[in-house]
């Protein structure tokens, strides 16, 4: 999983409840070169909106997000999500997601928290939330104290520092929702949702 992050680092966290609306955004954003979702379960229908997408685009890299219990694992791994992500972790949720066979991506901010995932053998772990843990600042002094964890920083990043963070070498790649607003959904603006791929596409070249 860490080639394919590798290939496509930066990582629109998107929340959907319609279906239309989420496969016309995530053709946006596929077409642009983004072709790593992380869709979150936090809307009545969002399964049913993943499931929609790894249909229509079944060569993206799709995955579902804020995984707080073991059911949503099973169900989101049922319709074909290719990984998933938590906030924060628990054994329980490691264990069922080994169990199962789907890659989990849990997350950590505090050294602790970095050592019991460490202690479960997860080295690439989610770093949130980014900004309010000490940003890309933060990632470096890790980079010294756990040289053998990579990360993907998720939580307040934003288009002016997630190249900051891609520069870290225990970065992999990173989540965020800057690059479609809520406005953006609202108005369904997907001119803005595509020039918003194109910068980011851009400043990746660099
Ligand atoms: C989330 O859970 O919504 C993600 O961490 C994205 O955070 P962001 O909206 O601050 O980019």
């Amino acid at each position: 999983m860490i080639e394919i992050f590798k290939k496509s680092p930066v990582i629109p966290v998107l929340t959907f409840n319609d279906i239309n609306q989420a496969l016309k955004v995530s053709e946006v954003l596929i077409e642009q070169g983004l072709h790593s979702l992380e869709i979150t379960l936090r809307t009545p229908d969002a399964l049913k909106c993943i499931e929609a997408i790894i249909k229509k685009f079944p060569s993206a890299n799709v995955g579902a997000g804020t995984i707080v219990n073991t059911n949503q694992l099973k169900q989101v791994k049922d319709i074909g999500c290719s990984f998933t992500v938590s906030p924060g972790f628990t054994k329980k949720l490691v264990n069922e997601a080994k169990k199962i066979d789907i890659f989990y991506l849990p997350g950590a901010s505090t050294p602790s928290e970095i050592i019991q995932l460490l202690e479960l053998d997860i080295k690439f772990q989610k770093f949130f939330h980014a900004r309010n843990s000490g940003g890309y600042k933060m990632l470096q002094t890790y980079a010294n104290i756990f040289p053998d964890i990579q990360f993907c920083p998720t939580g307040g990043i934003n288009s002016n520092d997630f190249t900051d963070y891609l520069s870290l070498n225990n970065v992999v790649c990173l989540g965020g929702s800057w690059m479609v607003s809520n406005k953006d959904l609202q108005d369904m603006n997907y001119t803005n949702i595509k020039n918003s791929a194109q910068l980011i596409m851009r400043r990746l070249r660099i």
